[in-house]
């Protein structure tokens, strides 16, 4: 094909990942067309509020707020989603993508609800439908599980998948940052999406597990099959406890299979201080993909942040680019045949830190011993910390011994219910 004008992008979103596209495509001379050995074009981009201040220069008539000046325009032969959300993302998809167009997105949300459906459209349009930029920011994850990985059964993801959520414990573990201020920082350095809550609730780490298990084990998994507890609920005293006892906080994604399925998990988790993920810090992510053939490959890198997410981004249009100069056909992911059991969070088998408050008088550990011995757990270690002569009230941490997490959940429940027991201050799983 001649491609003397060069191939032409259009670009929807111009925030903090926008940004850093439409400045790489602008900047002359340009380091896509460079790469790609012919002219790549920002035709136009997609914003919601055009006359809003922007921190890239563009050429005038490029901005506009009608989607249909890029889905309907058979010149742009790529669409870049940079938006977030999938209402109407995931509309534009399916358009552009059933007009031949590529697609470049950074969107996990849409990748995780509607991915298979919108690969499975893209193969049948033989267009590439490519999302780098939807896990782990500048670290090269999703391409490596489609691609370099394929051959491999994998057993088991552990991540820290979300930049905001790790930005956070950091500042509070190592500065003592209270939560508020952590986040307020994570947001002004752009790391966090649009709504927060996705972020510091692990519905954003859930998104992102969902599409690396989905490709991995070649099966299609829903946000929903992910069991998801974010970091809201810890306490500066969790973080101080922990690190009594040899371990770091820290919010993790992971996918484990065996016989019985696959598990898949977010959860704020202790982790000891010697593990490679316990010293993974502020916006930085990390991924351990256990393969038969590959055995155990680490990831780590910039898991949010404009420079990291455009590196994502760029890599992906660089490579659709060099598909359109050379009128081919795009391989995509593997197909998704096996259906895999999600197992529940019941049947989790790991330790368990449990801080609880309780009025401080004689008996009250015998009891709380005897519900957990009742569930069948036994404890490991027995901190009683922070006595309150004022409330004659205490905190007590305990350390037990692997346990099913039914158990747990049913000693806690009847713990909760023992008079001098004030609060169940906290559980938190730990993932040695
Ligand atoms: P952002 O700074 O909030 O920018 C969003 C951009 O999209 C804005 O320019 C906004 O327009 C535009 N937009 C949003 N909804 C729109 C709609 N309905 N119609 C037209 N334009 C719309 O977001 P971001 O941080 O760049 O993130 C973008 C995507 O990248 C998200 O999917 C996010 O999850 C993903 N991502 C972000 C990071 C990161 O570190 N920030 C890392 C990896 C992946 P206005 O400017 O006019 O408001
Ligand atoms: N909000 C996300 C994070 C952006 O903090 O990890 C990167 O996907």
């Amino acid at each position: 094909m001649n491609r003397g004008s060069g191939i032409n992008v259009g670009l929807m979103g111009l925030g903090v990942v926008g940004g850093g596209v439409a400045s790489a495509l602008l900047r002359d001379p340009s380091p896509v067309s460079a790469r790609v050995g012919c002219p790549v074009n920002l035709r136009r981009t997609l914003v919601r509020d055009i006359s809003r201040p922007r921190d890239v220069e563009l050429p005038p008539g490029i901005l506009t707020t009608n989607a249909e000046d890029i889905l309907d325009d058979p010149d742009i032969d790529i669409l870049v989603e940079v938006m977030g959300g999938s209402d109407p993302a995931t509309d534009y998809f399916r358009r552009a993508i059933s007009a031949g167009k590529h697609v470049v997105t950074a969107n996990k949300e849409v990748m995780a609800k509607d991915g298979a459906e919108l690969m499975s459209l893209a193969r049948a349009n033989r267009v590439s439908l490519l999302f780098e930029a939807s896990v782990g920011g500048g670290i090269p994850i999703v391409g490596c599980l489609m691609n370099e990985l394929a051959a491999n059964d994998v057993y088991s993801i552990r991540t820290i998948i979300n930049g905001t959520t790790n930005y956070i414990l950091t500042r509070m573990a190592h500065q003592r940052t209270a939560f508020a201020e952590a986040l307020a920082e994570a947001q002004g350095l752009g790391y966090a999406e649009a709504d927060p809550t996705n972020d510091v609730e692990g519905i954003d780490a859930a998104y992102k597990l969902t599409v690396l298990a989905t490709l991995a084990y070649g099966c299609r998994f829903r946000p929903e099959d992910v069991y998801r507890q974010g970091i809201s609920a810890l306490e500066p005293q969790d973080f101080r406890y922990a690190r009594e006892f040899g371990y770091s906080i820290k919010s993790l994604a992971i996918a484990d299979r065996d016989d019985g399925g696959v598990q898949l998990r977010v959860y704020p988790a202790l982790v000891p201080e010697e593990n490679m993920l316990a010293n993974v810090n502020g916006v930085y992510n990390a991924a351990e993909v256990d393969g038969d053939l590959c055995g155990r490959v680490l990831f780590h890198g910039m898991g949010a942040g404009r420079g990291p997410t455009t590196s994502a981004v760029l890599g992906d249009l660089i490579e659709t680019a060099r598909m359109v100069r050379d009128d081919a056909v795009p391989g995509g992911p593997r197909e998704l045949s096996r259906g895999l059991a999600v197992r529940p969070i019941d049947e989790l088998h790991t330790r368990y830190y449990i801080r609880l408050e309780v009025a401080d008088r004689a008996g009250v550990l015998a009891q709380i011993a005897k519900a957990l011995g009742d569930c069948d757990i036994s404890i490991a270690s027995v901190l009683q910390k922070d006595a309150h002569a004022e409330t004659q009230s205490a905190e007590i941490v305990i350390m037990t011994h692997p346990a099913r997490e039914s158990s747990v959940q049913q000693a806690l429940l009847e713990i909760s219910q023992l008079s001098p027991v004030r609060r169940v201050g906290n559980m938190i799983r730990i993932e040695e």
